[in-house]
């Protein structure tokens, strides 16, 4: 099935030029990450079967990823399958699976010219072997890239993460190779599939759906969040860079008070 065109191939180059201009001199956030959602929704508009909405989904993660590169963004992960994906309709997984075949086959030479490195988190006992076996392989072949950190959320659930944490850290307790007194939040973060990454500093959420739905839930303490109502295939690098920009203007305070609150 070839791509339908979606917005976010079509956006005016001069205004995106002024706009990447602004994100080069404006506060990046270290790590951006996205829930992907409302590909079906995108479908079901235009009367086409979903699996339409996920291939032009697929379209929409490659003007994201080249717009994350070209300003230099350090940490991008991407909300691709989650946990519960797996029940969906046997149809829409096979689909779904095809496509992260096809991306991880036919992007790997984009992603190292482009200097990116690929990783996934989550679990990796259930895909199809071949499926796993192309992901190592992107991994590897991108191992020693110093550019984006691109990282698939890929039979992810933030839940099942935290349990295996919790469960590493009770085993180490148990064999008595760790005190439990210094267990810190800073220690139990180093046993999460994200250990090497900052914590999200903005999470953007398409479709206008509110809710993190089992995403980086120890990760996003203090995140900024930011809803979108456009639908996934839609979202354009543009978009992508308004979000910068709004994350941008936010004051972060970490728990703490501004400095102009205190008097
Ligand atoms: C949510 O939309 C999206 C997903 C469950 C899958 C996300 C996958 C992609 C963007 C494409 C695959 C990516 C790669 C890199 C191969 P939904 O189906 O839940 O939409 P709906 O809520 O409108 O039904």
């Amino acid at each position: 099935m070839s791509a339908p065109s979606s917005k976010a191939e079509l956006a005016p180059k001069a205004e995106l030029a002024q706009k990447a201009d602004f994100a080069k001199t404006a506060d990046l956030p270290r790590h951006v990450a996205i829930i992907m959602d409302g590909n079906g929704r995108w479908a079901r508009a235009r009367h086409m079967p979903r699996a339409a909405g996920h291939v032009a989904g697929v379209s929409a993660v490659r003007g994201i990823v080249r717009a994350a590169t070209d300003i230099g963004l350090q940490n991008l992960t991407l909300y691709a399958f989650s946990s519960e994906n797996w029940k969906r309709p046997p149809t829409e997984v096979n689909h779904l699976m095809g496509l992260f075949r096809s991306y991880f086959r036919s992007d790997v030479d984009e992603l190292i010219a482009r200097n990116v490195r690929l990783r996934i988190i989550g679990n990796r006992s259930r895909a199809e072997t071949d499926i796993l076996e192309m992901i190592e392989d992107c991994e590897r072949r991108t191992a020693a890239n110093a550019g984006l950190n691109l990282t698939f959320a890929f039979d992810y659930g933030s839940q099942e993460e935290i349990a295996a944490a919790a469960r590493a850290l009770a085993e180490a307790a148990r064999d008595g190779t760790l005190d439990p007194a210094s267990i810190t939040p800073q220690s139990f973060s180093a046993k999460l599939s994200t250990a090497d990454l900052p914590d999200p500093d903005l999470i953007i959420r398409t479709s206008g759906e509110r809710r993190l739905s089992n995403f980086l839930l120890w990760q996003s303490a203090y995140a900024e969040l930011l809803f979108v109502d456009t639908l996934w295939p839609d979202f354009s690098p543009k978009q992508f860079l308004d979000a910068l920009e709004s994350y941008a203007q936010r004051e972060r305070r970490f728990g703490a008070v501004s400095p102009e609150a205190v008097a």
